[in-house]
């Protein structure tokens, strides 16, 4: 019979399990979240480890350094071969919502620099279709009245994530009530929206591969 897991149980299973694509030695491109979290523990625990990483956050950025493990600048890497991030959710073709901790912006980058994107994640996270969880949107604080109108009249509902502010000075709307069929094309048109910084689809930087934690085990998804 199957034993029920946690969520937390399933993150740390998909956590250690993702170390197996870890090549020691190298440096890799790490996310954020608590999915990352339990990464960044086994990443500390693993024999031989990683030079250095490039890290999507401050909150990563720290558990990193506690662990001893360098964090470089984006600006002084030119390319990696991995990034490991989590996921709000993610569909068969391995487009996700990111940015529930508010970190896509700096995860976009990180995921851009990377060959190969590992997204981690409990079973919960996969989905036909994208949306259920609220599109998170950063947006710089002059242009949040602006985004808000023309989403809401998309018929979507976005609302102001209450006392927030990312890591780069910017405001996060939640936006409710979006179905995402097609995420590439909601990505590229809202990304162009003036006041726009970053938009929680990552269809442009879909995952390569899924690690996804479910109670039988690891099912591997290769997009
Ligand atoms: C942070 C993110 C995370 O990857 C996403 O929110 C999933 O988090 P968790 O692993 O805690 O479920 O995009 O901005």
């Amino acid at each position: 019979m199957t034993r029920h897991m946690t969520q937390d149980e399933l993150k740390a299973l998909v956590g250690d399990a993702a170390t197996a694509w870890v090549q020691p030695g190298s440096v890799i491109g790490v996310g954020t979240g608590s999915t990352v979290n339990c990464f960044i523990e086994s990443l500390a625990r693993m024999p031989e480890r990683i030079a250095a990483a490039v890290s999507s956050s401050e909150q990563s950025s720290l558990r990193l350094r506690k662990h001893g493990i360098p964090v470089l600048d984006a600006n002084e890497v030119d390319a990696l071969a991995v990034y490991f991030d989590g996921a709000d959710e993610i569909d068969a073709r391995g487009c996700m919502i990111k940015g529930g901790g508010g970190a896509l912006t700096r995860e976009k980058i990180v995921a851009d620099m990377a060959a190969r994107f590992v997204c981690i994640a409990d079973a919960s996270k996969l989905v036909t279709t994208l949306g259920r969880f609220p599109l998170p949107i950063e947006v710089i604080p002059m242009a949040r009245a602006l985004v808000s109108r023309r989403l809401r009249e998309l018929g979507a509902n976005p609302v102001m994530r209450p006392g927030f502010v990312t890591d780069n000075g910017g405001l996060i709307l939640d936006v409710h009530g979006l179905s995402i069929p097609d995420p590439p094309a909601l990505e590229a048109e809202l990304s162009q929206w003036p006041g726009v910084v970053t938009v929680g689809v990552f269809a442009r930087n879909r995952a390569s591969v899924c690690l996804l934690g479910t109670p039988e085990g690891v099912r591997t998804i290769d997009f």
